[in-house]
């Protein structure tokens, strides 16, 4: 039992010792939940999911700051979306973008989105994930044969390739696997 979630137990204990009526549920679930916040929210929206999930893994909106998801859901933009065609009918894609502004990086306060939302302050919003200081720091340790010169992961935009609950919206570094490169830490 980590130190914190022994204080809320001992503390719901305490406090429904003292007769006051406590659900000790909800209370638990305040004190624990700041550490599952860590990670990003998943993708809850099936549009988004089908959409923009079918060429790549459908990248969480916490990802990108509110600036980015504008340049990139628009007709226009869709249109020659890094050499590809993405275009969306209007309603879908009025779906698409609102649930993706709602939840963009700046809107939420996971620790994550909150990194990502600072490394963007007062800088031209990137339309890459890949190109956002925070997440590009992370990465920039790790040798080009094993991301472009790796057929299983072609680029860094692959997130899915190595980050093995990247779906879930959780990149913690223990969940990493390279693929062709089991041993990459060595
Ligand atoms: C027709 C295929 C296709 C569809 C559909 C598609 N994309 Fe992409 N997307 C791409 C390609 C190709 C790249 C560039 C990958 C690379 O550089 O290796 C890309 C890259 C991206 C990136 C930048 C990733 C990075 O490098 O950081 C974002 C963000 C993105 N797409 C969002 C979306 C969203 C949101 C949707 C849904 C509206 C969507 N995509 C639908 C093909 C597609
Ligand atoms: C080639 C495999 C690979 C790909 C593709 C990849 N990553 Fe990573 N990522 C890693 C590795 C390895 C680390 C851990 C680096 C380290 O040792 O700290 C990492 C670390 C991270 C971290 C920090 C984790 C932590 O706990 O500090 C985040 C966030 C992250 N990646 C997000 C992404 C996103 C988003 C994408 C896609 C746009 C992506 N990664 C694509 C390999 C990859």
């Amino acid at each position: 039992m980590n130190k914190r979630y022994k204080s809320a137990v001992l503390l719901a204990g305490l406090l429904s010792l003292s007769g006051i009526a406590v659900a000790e549920e909800s209370l638990l679930q305040a004190v624990v939940t700041p550490f599952r916040q860590k990670e990003l929210v998943p993708v809850d929206n099936k549009q988004y999911q089908d959409e923009c999930g079918s060429c790549h893994f459908a990248y969480q909106p916490g990802l990108l700051p509110s600036k980015s998801w504008e340049k990139l859901l628009n007709d226009k933009a869709l249109s020659e979306h890094f050499g590809e065609n993405a275009e969306l009918d209007a309603d879908t894609l009025k779906v698409i973008r609102d649930y993706a502004l709602a939840n963009a990086a700046d809107k939420s306060y996971h620790k994550r989105s909150r990194k990502i939302a600072i490394a963007m302050e007062n800088i031209e919003a990137p339309l890459r994930i890949t190109e956002v200081r925070y997440i590009k720091r992370k990465h920039h340790e790790i040798p080009d044969k094993m991301i472009k010169g790796n057929k299983d992961v072609k680029s860094l935009s692959y997130c899915d390739a190595c980050h093995t609950q990247a779906a879930k919206g959780v990149f913690d570094e223990d969940t990493v696997k390279i693929p062709n490169y089991p041993d990459w830490e060595d």
